[in-house]
Protein backbone atom coordinates (compact mmCIF):
# COMPACT_ATOMS: atom_id res chain seq x y z
CA UNK A 1 0.00 0.00 0.00
CA UNK A 2 1.10 3.18 -0.51
CA UNK A 3 0.66 6.20 1.98
CA UNK A 4 -1.05 9.38 2.03
CA UNK A 5 -0.21 12.28 4.93
CA UNK A 6 -2.91 14.50 5.22
CA UNK A 7 -3.44 17.97 7.05
CA UNK A 8 -6.65 19.47 7.46
CA UNK A 9 -6.74 23.19 8.59
CA UNK A 10 -10.47 25.46 8.85
CA UNK A 11 -13.69 24.35 9.87
CA UNK A 12 -15.78 20.87 10.53
CA UNK A 13 -16.42 21.03 6.89
CA UNK A 14 -13.01 21.11 5.77
CA UNK A 15 -12.45 17.95 8.27
CA UNK A 16 -15.82 16.12 6.83
CA UNK A 17 -14.23 16.93 3.18
CA UNK A 18 -10.71 15.50 4.10
CA UNK A 19 -12.43 12.47 5.66
CA UNK A 20 -14.26 11.73 2.44
CA UNK A 21 -10.91 12.44 0.11
CA UNK A 22 -9.83 9.58 2.64
CA UNK A 23 -12.28 7.62 1.83
CA UNK A 24 -12.05 7.93 -2.12
CA UNK A 25 -8.30 6.65 -2.28
CA UNK A 26 -8.55 4.40 1.23
CA UNK A 27 -8.36 1.40 -1.60
CA UNK A 28 -4.97 2.57 -2.45
CA UNK A 29 -3.22 4.69 0.68
CA UNK A 30 -3.10 3.88 4.37
CA UNK A 31 -2.23 7.03 6.35
CA UNK A 32 1.24 8.15 7.45
CA UNK A 33 2.11 10.77 10.28
CA UNK A 34 4.79 12.62 8.19
CA UNK A 35 5.16 14.51 4.86
CA UNK A 36 8.37 12.57 4.65
CA UNK A 37 7.13 8.74 4.58
CA UNK A 38 4.27 9.77 2.30
CA UNK A 39 3.59 8.91 -1.67
CA UNK A 40 0.60 11.55 -1.78
CA UNK A 41 0.63 14.93 0.50
CA UNK A 42 -2.84 16.75 1.01
CA UNK A 43 -3.39 19.52 2.68
CA UNK A 44 -6.79 21.07 2.66
CA UNK A 45 -6.52 24.36 3.49
CA UNK A 46 -8.48 27.67 5.35
CA UNK A 47 -8.93 31.14 4.02
CA UNK A 48 -10.79 32.72 6.64
CA UNK A 49 -8.47 34.53 8.31
CA UNK A 50 -5.09 35.69 7.07
CA UNK A 51 -2.90 33.89 9.62
CA UNK A 52 -4.79 30.41 8.14
CA UNK A 53 -3.76 31.21 4.91
CA UNK A 54 0.14 31.99 5.69
CA UNK A 55 0.45 28.67 7.43
CA UNK A 56 -0.58 27.40 4.38
CA UNK A 57 1.97 28.74 2.35
CA UNK A 58 4.58 27.93 4.92
CA UNK A 59 4.26 24.21 4.94
CA UNK A 60 3.46 24.09 1.27
CA UNK A 61 6.78 25.73 0.55
CA UNK A 62 8.54 23.71 3.37
CA UNK A 63 7.50 20.90 0.78
CA UNK A 64 10.00 21.75 -1.95
CA UNK A 65 12.91 20.01 -0.82
CA UNK A 66 10.93 16.98 -0.26
CA UNK A 67 9.97 17.12 -3.49
CA UNK A 68 13.14 17.68 -5.13
CA UNK A 69 14.76 14.46 -3.09
CA UNK A 70 11.81 12.82 -4.48
CA UNK A 71 9.99 13.88 -7.52
CA UNK A 72 7.41 10.88 -7.62
CA UNK A 73 5.36 12.67 -4.35
CA UNK A 74 1.91 14.10 -5.56
CA UNK A 75 1.15 17.06 -3.29
CA UNK A 76 -2.35 18.34 -3.48
CA UNK A 77 -3.28 21.97 -2.25
CA UNK A 78 -7.33 21.69 -1.93
CA UNK A 79 -10.11 23.35 0.13
CA UNK A 80 -10.93 27.44 0.24
CA UNK A 81 -7.30 28.92 -0.19
CA UNK A 82 -6.84 26.62 -3.52
CA UNK A 83 -10.57 27.83 -4.56
CA UNK A 84 -9.62 31.30 -3.84
CA UNK A 85 -5.70 31.51 -5.24
CA UNK A 86 -6.38 28.57 -8.22
CA UNK A 87 -3.75 28.15 -10.54
CA UNK A 88 -1.52 31.47 -8.75
CA UNK A 89 -0.64 28.32 -6.49
CA UNK A 90 1.39 26.44 -9.07
CA UNK A 91 2.98 29.70 -10.22
CA UNK A 92 4.27 30.67 -6.72
CA UNK A 93 4.62 27.03 -5.56
CA UNK A 94 5.83 25.01 -8.76
CA UNK A 95 5.93 21.29 -6.63
CA UNK A 96 2.13 21.65 -5.78
CA UNK A 97 0.90 19.00 -8.44
CA UNK A 98 -2.83 19.33 -7.61
CA UNK A 99 -5.00 22.38 -6.78
CA UNK A 100 -8.66 21.28 -5.57
CA UNK A 101 -11.36 23.74 -4.83
CA UNK A 102 -13.76 22.29 -1.62
CA UNK A 103 -15.98 21.47 -4.51
CA UNK A 104 -13.48 19.54 -6.45
CA UNK A 105 -12.22 17.28 -4.02
CA UNK A 106 -14.62 14.36 -5.11
CA UNK A 107 -12.54 14.42 -7.97
CA UNK A 108 -9.65 13.17 -6.56
CA UNK A 109 -8.99 9.78 -8.25
CA UNK A 110 -9.19 11.96 -11.39
CA UNK A 111 -6.88 14.28 -10.79
CA UNK A 112 -4.35 11.79 -9.62
CA UNK A 113 -5.10 9.74 -12.82
CA UNK A 114 -4.09 12.41 -14.48
CA UNK A 115 -0.80 13.47 -12.56
CA UNK A 116 0.19 9.99 -12.67
CA UNK A 117 -0.11 10.17 -16.21
CA UNK A 118 2.42 13.15 -16.64
CA UNK A 119 -0.19 15.51 -18.05
CA UNK A 120 0.95 18.48 -15.93
CA UNK A 121 -0.59 20.22 -12.79
CA UNK A 122 -4.57 19.71 -12.45
CA UNK A 123 -5.94 22.72 -11.35
CA UNK A 124 -10.04 21.85 -10.40
CA UNK A 125 -11.69 25.19 -9.18
CA UNK A 126 -14.89 25.63 -10.92
CA UNK A 127 -17.86 26.27 -8.76
CA UNK A 128 -20.68 23.73 -9.36
CA UNK A 129 -24.27 24.63 -9.70
CA UNK A 130 -25.79 21.72 -7.88
CA UNK A 131 -24.49 19.44 -4.68
CA UNK A 132 -22.60 16.76 -6.45
CA UNK A 133 -20.42 15.04 -3.90
CA UNK A 134 -21.15 11.51 -4.27
CA UNK A 135 -22.87 9.17 -1.89
CA UNK A 136 -19.47 7.92 -0.36
CA UNK A 137 -20.95 5.60 2.29
CA UNK A 138 -17.92 5.53 5.09
CA UNK A 139 -16.72 2.25 5.72
CA UNK A 140 -15.68 2.25 9.16
CA UNK A 141 -14.14 -1.32 10.12
CA UNK A 142 -15.82 -1.97 13.17
CA UNK A 143 -13.73 1.43 14.36
CA UNK A 144 -16.84 3.48 14.58
CA UNK A 145 -16.79 6.60 16.39
CA UNK A 146 -18.91 7.90 19.17
CA UNK A 147 -19.59 10.66 16.73
CA UNK A 148 -19.77 12.12 13.37
CA UNK A 149 -20.33 15.06 11.15
CA UNK A 150 -22.39 15.01 8.08
CA UNK A 151 -22.65 17.84 5.67
CA UNK A 152 -26.23 18.71 4.69
CA UNK A 153 -25.08 22.24 2.39
CA UNK A 154 -22.31 23.96 0.59
CA UNK A 155 -21.30 27.43 0.17
CA UNK A 156 -23.12 30.47 1.62
CA UNK A 157 -25.32 33.72 -0.17
CA UNK A 158 -25.07 36.31 2.77
CA UNK A 159 -21.70 37.93 1.55
CA UNK A 160 -21.39 39.30 5.29
CA UNK A 161 -18.95 41.99 4.16
CA UNK A 162 -15.79 40.49 5.95
CA UNK A 163 -16.10 37.53 4.93
CA UNK A 164 -14.52 34.87 1.92
CA UNK A 165 -16.69 31.71 2.25
CA UNK A 166 -18.98 33.23 -0.57
CA UNK A 167 -15.70 33.17 -2.66
CA UNK A 168 -14.27 29.83 -2.00
CA UNK A 169 -17.36 28.07 -1.53
CA UNK A 170 -19.58 28.92 -3.86
CA UNK A 171 -23.46 29.28 -3.61
CA UNK A 172 -25.25 27.98 -1.17
CA UNK A 173 -26.86 24.55 -1.96
CA UNK A 174 -28.69 22.02 0.10
CA UNK A 175 -28.11 18.14 0.06
CA UNK A 176 -30.69 16.01 -0.92
CA UNK A 177 -32.59 15.07 2.24
CA UNK A 178 -32.41 11.41 0.95
CA UNK A 179 -28.92 11.68 0.88
CA UNK A 180 -28.58 13.24 4.69
CA UNK A 181 -30.64 10.55 5.91
CA UNK A 182 -28.66 7.62 4.05
CA UNK A 183 -25.42 8.45 5.31
CA UNK A 184 -26.27 9.01 8.92
CA UNK A 185 -28.07 6.17 8.98
CA UNK A 186 -25.19 4.07 7.61
CA UNK A 187 -23.15 6.07 10.46
CA UNK A 188 -25.52 4.69 12.74
CA UNK A 189 -25.97 1.07 11.60
CA UNK A 190 -22.12 1.21 12.36
CA UNK A 191 -22.15 2.68 15.89
CA UNK A 192 -21.92 6.28 15.29
CA UNK A 193 -24.43 7.87 18.34
CA UNK A 194 -24.48 11.57 17.46
CA UNK A 195 -24.38 13.42 14.40
CA UNK A 196 -23.30 17.08 13.72
CA UNK A 197 -25.04 18.21 10.89
CA UNK A 198 -23.16 20.70 8.76
CA UNK A 199 -23.18 24.22 6.78
CA UNK A 200 -22.21 27.34 7.12
CA UNK A 201 -26.00 28.44 7.39
CA UNK A 202 -27.67 25.26 8.09
CA UNK A 203 -31.29 27.31 9.31
CA UNK A 204 -31.62 27.91 5.51
CA UNK A 205 -31.60 24.66 4.34
CA UNK A 206 -33.97 23.61 1.57
CA UNK A 207 -35.06 27.41 1.02
CA UNK A 208 -33.48 27.85 -2.61
CA UNK A 209 -34.75 24.39 -3.67
CA UNK A 210 -37.99 22.83 -4.39
CA UNK A 211 -39.96 20.35 -2.35
CA UNK A 212 -37.34 19.93 0.12
CA UNK A 213 -37.94 19.97 4.01
CA UNK A 214 -37.11 23.13 6.23
CA UNK A 215 -33.89 22.38 8.29
CA UNK A 216 -37.01 22.04 11.09
CA UNK A 217 -38.38 19.28 9.24
CA UNK A 218 -35.40 17.86 8.29
CA UNK A 219 -33.97 17.71 11.65
CA UNK A 220 -37.36 15.82 12.89
CA UNK A 221 -36.73 13.41 10.21
CA UNK A 222 -32.61 12.76 11.14
CA UNK A 223 -33.87 12.20 14.90
CA UNK A 224 -36.27 9.56 13.88
CA UNK A 225 -33.62 7.32 13.12
CA UNK A 226 -33.28 4.36 15.51
CA UNK A 227 -30.18 4.15 17.61
CA UNK A 228 -29.20 7.98 16.77
CA UNK A 229 -29.26 9.53 20.63
CA UNK A 230 -27.94 13.62 20.01
CA UNK A 231 -28.25 15.54 17.00
CA UNK A 232 -26.21 18.63 17.01
CA UNK A 233 -25.90 21.32 14.09
CA UNK A 234 -23.47 24.20 12.86
CA UNK A 235 -23.27 27.30 12.07
CA UNK A 236 -26.69 29.02 12.63
CA UNK A 237 -27.32 32.47 11.30
CA UNK A 238 -29.34 34.91 13.42
CA UNK A 239 -31.60 36.48 10.63
CA UNK A 240 -32.89 32.78 9.48
CA UNK A 241 -33.60 31.45 13.56
CA UNK A 242 -37.22 30.64 13.12
CA UNK A 243 -39.56 30.28 15.79
CA UNK A 244 -40.27 27.06 14.13
CA UNK A 245 -36.55 25.98 14.70
CA UNK A 246 -36.96 27.34 18.40
CA UNK A 247 -39.92 24.82 19.01
CA UNK A 248 -37.85 21.65 17.18
CA UNK A 249 -35.32 22.31 18.94
CA UNK A 250 -36.87 22.15 22.59
CA UNK A 251 -39.76 19.54 21.45
CA UNK A 252 -36.99 16.61 19.64
CA UNK A 253 -35.68 14.93 22.62
CA UNK A 254 -32.36 13.95 20.28
CA UNK A 255 -31.92 17.69 19.37
CA UNK A 256 -28.93 18.77 22.15
CA UNK A 257 -29.78 22.06 24.18
CA UNK A 258 -27.22 24.01 22.60
CA UNK A 259 -26.63 26.58 20.15
CA UNK A 260 -23.40 28.21 18.29
CA UNK A 261 -25.07 31.29 17.23
CA UNK A 262 -22.27 33.78 15.98
CA UNK A 263 -23.22 37.40 16.65
CA UNK A 264 -20.40 39.09 15.67
CA UNK A 265 -20.49 42.32 17.04
CA UNK A 266 -22.63 44.03 19.85
CA UNK A 267 -22.93 47.59 17.99
CA UNK A 268 -25.93 48.05 15.39
CA UNK A 269 -23.70 50.46 13.48
CA UNK A 270 -20.97 47.65 13.11
CA UNK A 271 -23.77 44.97 12.08
CA UNK A 272 -25.04 46.86 9.63
CA UNK A 273 -21.28 47.72 7.89
CA UNK A 274 -20.90 43.65 8.42
CA UNK A 275 -24.06 43.47 6.52
CA UNK A 276 -25.30 40.51 9.05
CA UNK A 277 -28.99 41.71 8.61
CA UNK A 278 -30.15 41.75 12.32
CA UNK A 279 -29.61 44.19 14.89
CA UNK A 280 -28.38 43.95 18.60
CA UNK A 281 -31.87 44.03 19.38
CA UNK A 282 -33.57 40.99 16.96
CA UNK A 283 -30.57 39.50 18.25
CA UNK A 284 -30.86 39.82 21.93
CA UNK A 285 -35.50 38.99 21.31
CA UNK A 286 -34.30 35.43 19.83
CA UNK A 287 -32.39 34.74 22.70
CA UNK A 288 -35.10 35.30 24.66
CA UNK A 289 -37.26 34.07 22.84
CA UNK A 290 -35.27 30.84 22.41
CA UNK A 291 -34.90 30.64 26.42
CA UNK A 292 -38.29 30.75 26.87
CA UNK A 293 -38.70 27.76 24.14
CA UNK A 294 -35.74 26.17 25.76
CA UNK A 295 -34.41 27.25 29.42
CA UNK A 296 -31.78 25.20 29.79
CA UNK A 297 -30.60 25.79 26.63
CA UNK A 298 -26.27 26.85 25.93
CA UNK A 299 -25.25 29.28 23.69
CA UNK A 300 -21.60 29.68 22.09
CA UNK A 301 -20.82 32.52 19.24
CA UNK A 302 -18.17 34.17 17.18
CA UNK A 303 -16.72 37.23 17.57
CA UNK A 304 -14.41 39.89 15.77
CA UNK A 305 -13.34 42.94 17.17
CA UNK A 306 -11.85 45.18 15.81
CA UNK A 307 -13.92 45.80 12.53
CA UNK A 308 -12.98 48.89 10.21
CA UNK A 309 -14.56 51.81 12.15
CA UNK A 310 -15.43 50.10 15.09
CA UNK A 311 -14.75 52.82 17.96
CA UNK A 312 -14.33 51.96 21.67
CA UNK A 313 -18.09 52.71 22.27
CA UNK A 314 -19.14 50.55 19.88
CA UNK A 315 -16.88 48.15 20.86
CA UNK A 316 -18.07 48.46 24.44
CA UNK A 317 -21.10 47.34 22.72
CA UNK A 318 -20.03 43.91 22.06
CA UNK A 319 -18.60 43.26 25.77
CA UNK A 320 -22.11 44.49 26.88
CA UNK A 321 -23.54 42.14 24.92
CA UNK A 322 -21.83 39.27 26.30
CA UNK A 323 -22.72 40.23 29.74
CA UNK A 324 -26.15 40.19 29.07
CA UNK A 325 -26.41 36.82 26.94
CA UNK A 326 -23.75 35.33 28.79
CA UNK A 327 -22.46 32.42 26.35
CA UNK A 328 -20.99 29.53 27.84
CA UNK A 329 -18.08 30.08 25.65
CA UNK A 330 -17.30 31.98 22.64
CA UNK A 331 -14.60 31.94 19.71
CA UNK A 332 -13.10 35.50 18.94
CA UNK A 333 -10.95 37.36 16.23
CA UNK A 334 -9.32 40.41 15.41
CA UNK A 335 -10.46 41.88 12.05
CA UNK A 336 -8.61 40.62 9.14
CA UNK A 337 -8.47 41.84 5.56
CA UNK A 338 -9.67 39.24 2.93
CA UNK A 339 -9.55 38.95 -0.72
CA UNK A 340 -12.71 39.78 -2.78
CA UNK A 341 -14.38 40.74 0.64
CA UNK A 342 -15.80 44.09 1.15
CA UNK A 343 -14.77 45.06 4.00
CA UNK A 344 -11.20 44.99 2.56
CA UNK A 345 -11.62 48.66 0.92
CA UNK A 346 -13.17 49.94 3.78
CA UNK A 347 -11.29 52.78 5.25
CA UNK A 348 -10.94 53.42 9.29
CA UNK A 349 -8.55 50.25 9.38
CA UNK A 350 -8.06 49.49 13.45
CA UNK A 351 -4.27 49.52 14.60
CA UNK A 352 -3.31 45.84 15.23
CA UNK A 353 -2.32 46.54 18.59
CA UNK A 354 -6.02 48.22 19.45
CA UNK A 355 -7.18 45.09 17.72
CA UNK A 356 -5.05 43.05 20.25
CA UNK A 357 -5.92 44.91 23.49
CA UNK A 358 -9.43 44.50 22.85
CA UNK A 359 -9.58 40.70 22.03
CA UNK A 360 -8.03 40.95 25.26
CA UNK A 361 -10.53 42.51 27.04
CA UNK A 362 -12.93 40.18 25.16
CA UNK A 363 -11.13 37.16 26.62
CA UNK A 364 -10.74 38.43 30.29
CA UNK A 365 -14.19 39.04 30.31
CA UNK A 366 -15.80 35.76 28.16
CA UNK A 367 -13.26 34.06 30.78
CA UNK A 368 -14.61 35.10 34.26
CA UNK A 369 -18.99 33.91 32.34
CA UNK A 370 -17.44 30.69 31.34
CA UNK A 371 -15.69 30.28 34.90
CA UNK A 372 -19.46 31.11 36.31
CA UNK A 373 -21.08 29.20 34.07
CA UNK A 374 -19.23 26.14 34.93
CA UNK A 375 -18.94 26.16 38.31
CA UNK A 376 -22.88 26.19 37.99
CA UNK A 377 -22.53 22.46 37.42
CA UNK A 378 -20.88 21.76 40.36
CA UNK A 379 -23.06 19.45 42.63
CA UNK A 380 -25.20 18.59 40.15
CA UNK A 381 -25.50 15.16 37.58
CA UNK A 382 -25.68 15.46 33.81
CA UNK A 383 -25.69 13.11 31.21
CA UNK A 384 -23.02 12.58 29.64
CA UNK A 385 -22.09 11.01 26.01
CA UNK A 386 -18.72 8.98 26.61
CA UNK A 387 -16.36 9.46 23.57
CA UNK A 388 -13.27 7.73 25.22
CA UNK A 389 -10.23 8.28 27.03
CA UNK A 390 -9.32 12.07 28.38
CA UNK A 391 -7.01 13.73 26.59
CA UNK A 392 -4.74 14.51 29.93
CA UNK A 393 -5.56 11.26 31.38
CA UNK A 394 -5.78 7.34 30.48
CA UNK A 395 -7.11 7.27 33.70
CA UNK A 396 -10.04 9.03 32.74
CA UNK A 397 -13.16 9.24 30.58
CA UNK A 398 -14.00 12.15 28.80
CA UNK A 399 -17.64 12.88 27.19
CA UNK A 400 -19.71 15.87 26.37
CA UNK A 401 -22.83 17.03 28.26
CA UNK A 402 -26.02 17.64 26.16
CA UNK A 403 -24.59 21.47 26.34
CA UNK A 404 -21.68 20.94 24.75
CA UNK A 405 -18.97 20.64 28.06
CA UNK A 406 -16.64 18.77 28.36
CA UNK A 407 -16.73 16.01 31.42
CA UNK A 408 -13.88 14.04 32.79
CA UNK A 409 -14.02 11.72 35.19
CA UNK A 410 -13.48 8.47 36.81
CA UNK A 411 -15.46 5.11 35.90
CA UNK A 412 -15.64 1.57 35.36
CA UNK A 413 -14.20 -0.17 32.23
CA UNK A 414 -15.75 -0.71 28.84
CA UNK A 415 -17.90 3.11 28.83
CA UNK A 416 -16.75 4.52 25.29
CA UNK A 417 -19.91 5.32 23.39
CA UNK A 418 -22.32 5.33 26.83
CA UNK A 419 -24.97 7.35 27.87
CA UNK A 420 -24.14 7.70 31.34
CA UNK A 421 -24.66 9.69 34.54
CA UNK A 422 -21.66 12.14 36.15
CA UNK A 423 -21.89 13.91 39.46
CA UNK A 424 -20.30 17.01 38.70
CA UNK A 425 -17.95 17.79 41.64
CA UNK A 426 -14.87 20.39 40.11
CA UNK A 427 -14.38 22.19 36.47
CA UNK A 428 -11.66 23.93 35.19
CA UNK A 429 -11.46 26.31 32.43
CA UNK A 430 -12.55 24.35 29.49
CA UNK A 431 -13.97 21.47 31.35
CA UNK A 432 -15.97 19.86 34.24
CA UNK A 433 -14.72 17.09 36.33
CA UNK A 434 -16.73 14.12 38.22
CA UNK A 435 -17.74 10.57 39.37
CA UNK A 436 -19.28 8.02 37.18
CA UNK A 437 -22.97 7.73 38.49
CA UNK A 438 -24.76 5.19 36.26
CA UNK A 439 -24.46 4.04 32.62
CA UNK A 440 -27.78 4.95 31.71
CA UNK A 441 -27.97 2.19 28.19
CA UNK A 442 -28.59 -0.68 30.75
CA UNK A 443 -31.23 1.72 32.37
CA UNK A 444 -33.06 2.03 29.23
CA UNK A 445 -32.11 -1.02 27.83
CA UNK A 446 -30.55 0.44 24.78
CA UNK A 447 -28.03 -2.12 23.35
CA UNK A 448 -24.96 -0.33 21.94
CA UNK A 449 -23.53 -2.02 18.89
CA UNK A 450 -19.58 -3.01 19.81
CA UNK A 451 -17.88 0.13 18.75
CA UNK A 452 -14.54 -0.24 19.64
CA UNK A 453 -11.82 -0.05 21.73
CA UNK A 454 -8.96 0.77 18.99
CA UNK A 455 -8.07 3.82 17.53
CA UNK A 456 -10.58 6.62 17.18
CA UNK A 457 -11.88 7.31 13.91
CA UNK A 458 -11.89 10.77 14.38
CA UNK A 459 -9.86 12.27 12.70
CA UNK A 460 -7.47 8.95 11.20
CA UNK A 461 -4.84 10.86 13.57
CA UNK A 462 -4.47 13.95 11.08
CA UNK A 463 -5.15 17.07 13.35
CA UNK A 464 -7.19 19.99 12.61
CA UNK A 465 -5.27 22.71 12.55
CA UNK A 466 -7.38 25.92 13.14
CA UNK A 467 -5.21 28.81 14.00
CA UNK A 468 -7.47 30.65 16.34
N1 LIG B 1 -20.92 30.74 8.69
C1 LIG B 1 -20.55 31.00 9.99
C2 LIG B 1 -19.06 31.06 10.29
C3 LIG B 1 -18.08 31.33 9.24
S1 LIG B 1 -16.40 31.54 9.54
C4 LIG B 1 -21.24 32.30 10.42
O1 LIG B 1 -21.85 32.97 9.67
O2 LIG B 1 -21.17 32.63 11.55
C5 LIG B 1 -16.17 31.41 11.28
C6 LIG B 1 -15.93 32.70 11.97
O3 LIG B 1 -14.73 33.30 11.53
C7 LIG B 1 -16.97 33.75 11.76
O4 LIG B 1 -18.10 33.56 12.51
C8 LIG B 1 -16.23 35.02 12.12
O5 LIG B 1 -16.35 35.30 13.49
C9 LIG B 1 -14.78 34.69 11.79
N2 LIG B 1 -14.33 35.42 10.60
C10 LIG B 1 -14.76 35.28 9.34
N3 LIG B 1 -14.12 36.14 8.51
C11 LIG B 1 -13.26 36.86 9.29
C12 LIG B 1 -12.33 37.91 9.04
N4 LIG B 1 -12.16 38.41 7.83
N5 LIG B 1 -11.62 38.37 10.09
C13 LIG B 1 -11.79 37.88 11.33
N6 LIG B 1 -12.64 36.89 11.62
C14 LIG B 1 -13.39 36.38 10.62
FE1 LIG C 1 -19.23 34.09 6.02
FE2 LIG C 1 -21.40 35.39 6.73
FE3 LIG C 1 -21.60 33.25 5.19
FE4 LIG C 1 -20.92 32.96 7.74
S1 LIG C 1 -22.87 33.75 6.98
S2 LIG C 1 -19.95 32.01 5.98
S3 LIG C 1 -19.71 34.79 8.11
S4 LIG C 1 -20.65 35.18 4.62
FE1 LIG D 1 -14.13 26.60 6.48
FE2 LIG D 1 -11.98 28.10 6.40
FE3 LIG D 1 -13.17 27.47 4.19
S1 LIG D 1 -13.55 28.22 7.88
S2 LIG D 1 -15.28 27.29 4.72
S3 LIG D 1 -12.19 26.06 5.60
S4 LIG D 1 -12.29 29.42 4.64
Amino acid sequence: MKKVFIRTFGCQMNEYDSERMYALIKDEYILCAEPKEADLILINTCSVRKKAEEKVYGLVGRLKHLKKARPEVIIGVCGCVAQQEGDKIIKRLPHVDMVLGPQAVYRLKEALDSVRQGKGPVVDVELRKEFRQPLIFPSLNGTAPVKAFVTIMQGCDNFCSYCVVPYTRGREISRPPEEILAEVECLVRQGVREVMLLGQNVNSYGRKEKNFPTFAELLREVAKIPGLWRVRFTTSHPKDLTLDLMRAIAEIPEVCEHLHLPVQAGSNRVLKAMNRGYTREEYLEKVKRLREFCPEITLTTDIIVGFPGETEEDFEETLSLLETVRFAEIFSFKYSDRPFARATQFENKVPEEEKARRLKKVHELQEKITREINESFIGKEVEVLVEGKSASSQEMWAGRTRSHHVVNFKGPENLKGKLVRVFIEDCGRHSLRGKFVRDLCKNAEISVASTNTGDPFLFFGTKNENES
